[in-house]
């Protein structure tokens, strides 16, 4: 009886492990390294001090899906696996909808085949687009802005008319809002490749140095103090979400989306000074230009989860800067270093 976990070993993912491993579950982990680090699936084990079976599998290999399928007794999925950068997906939107839309369909045909009908899929808060009105609740209209945005609503539709076509299927799509923060222990964290496009580890890559100062995209909005408004959360607030969410899909058949924020809104200058805060010098930043595509405000109606899942969000800012920063002081660049070191991690 084990919890598949696709994109185990990218950063949402090996946060979530940790916790499945904590509670007691099995877990089959796979994952190409398509944007992760075989050193994640180390950390994993020696932080929870257990052991789990990994893949080095691509989602596009139907038959190396339904090989997973045949050697385990899989009762659910959790499916991270996919690219996410949305600037990328606009260059290259065919890598795009090949790798997350084919990804999954191969993924769901094996399921279906297997008869093992449990899912949570990690959507996204872009499948909100441009809203007149925060905080947004799940039964908004969606729309998508870009490629990587499509690819979330395409599979967000195509697993309701899956439902709709047979419902023993039981879907949990999980809208989620900020992901930032890294694992108390400092071992694993999110680790980009090449020049951050996100705001939090471009802030921590500016305070060790690595980047001379961040570019706060428009002082211009409609906001508090004129920058950019996210909805932030603990990357481990979001892993134990899944947890909530498996345990309500296995109990249950349908399709429901769930968003996961926390309800509360900052600006990119509210989390430059929590930063300060925990690192005890100046951010060096600038005001320049607003990016193309980029919403003004944005944060979540977290009732939803909250009332059918029983999650809450509980880490604060405070928590999710210390966190960060503990990751990015221990390890500047990554996973990158201990790449080498790792010989036979399928024997993991
Ligand atoms: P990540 O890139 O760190 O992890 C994704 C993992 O999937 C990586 O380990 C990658 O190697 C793997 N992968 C990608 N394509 C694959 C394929 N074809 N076969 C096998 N493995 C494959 O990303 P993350 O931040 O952990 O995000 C996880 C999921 O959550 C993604 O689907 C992402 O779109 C979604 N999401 C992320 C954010 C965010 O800000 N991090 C926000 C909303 C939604
Ligand atoms: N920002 C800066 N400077 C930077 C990077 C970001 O000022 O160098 C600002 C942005 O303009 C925005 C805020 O910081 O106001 C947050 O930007 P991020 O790039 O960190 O996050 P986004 O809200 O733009 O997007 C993220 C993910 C998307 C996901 C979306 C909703 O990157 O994939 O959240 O979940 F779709």
């Amino acid at each position: 009886m084990s919890i598949l976990v696709t994109g185990g070993a990218g950063y949402i993912g090996s946060h979530t492990c940790i916790e499945l491993l904590n509670a007691g579950h099995e877990i089959v982990v796979l994952d190409n390294f398509l944007n992760s680090k075989p050193e994640s699936l180390k950390r994993i084990s020696e932080i929870t001090g257990k052991n789990f079976k990994f893949y080095d599998v691509d989602l596009l290999d139907y038959s190396a899906i339904e090989s997973v399928f045949l050697e385990n007794g899989i009762v659910a999925v959790i499916h991270f696996a996919g690219l996410k950068a949305v600037g990328e997906s606009v260059s290259m939107p065919l890598r795009y909808y090949n790798n997350n839309i084919v990804g999954t369909l191969n993924l769901c045909r094996v399921m279906e085949k297997y008869g093992v009908y449990n899912l949570v899929f990690s959507s996204s808060a872009t499948v909100y687009g441009f809203q007149e009105q925060v905080p947004l609740s799940e039964d908004l209209p969606l729309q998508a802005t870009n490629p990587y945005g499509r690819t979330k609503l395409m599979i967000e539709e195509i697993l309701q008319d899956l439902y709709a076509s047979n419902q023993n299927w039981s879907i949990a799509l999980l809208r989620y809002f900020n992901p930032v923060g890294a694992h108390c222990s400092g071992q694993i964290g999110e680790d980009p490749n090449g020049i951050p496009n996100n705001l939090v580890p471009y802030i921590t890559q500016v305070a060790v140095g690595t980047l001379p100062e961040l570019k706060v995209f428009g002082g211009d909005y409609q906001t508090h103090d004129g920058t950019g408004v996210r909805d932030y959360i603990h990357v481990v607030d979001l892993a134990e979400g899944h947890l909530k969410a498996l345990v309500n899909v296995m109990g249950n058949s349908g399709i429901k989306a769930y968003n996961l924020g926390t309800g509360i809104g900052y600006s990119v200058l509210d989390m430059i000074r929590a930063f300060e805060q925990v690192i005890g010098r100046p951010i060096p930043y600038r005001i320049v230009n607003r990016r193309p595509g980029d919403v003004s405000i944005s944060f979540a109606d977290a009732s939803k989860a909250n009332e059918e899942l029983n999650w809450n969000a509980n880490k604060g800012l405070d928590e999710m800067c210390r966190d960060s920063w503990r990751w990015q002081v221990n390890y500047p660049n990554g996973f990158e270093k201990e790449y080498e070191k790792i010989s036979a991690v399928n024997q993991l």
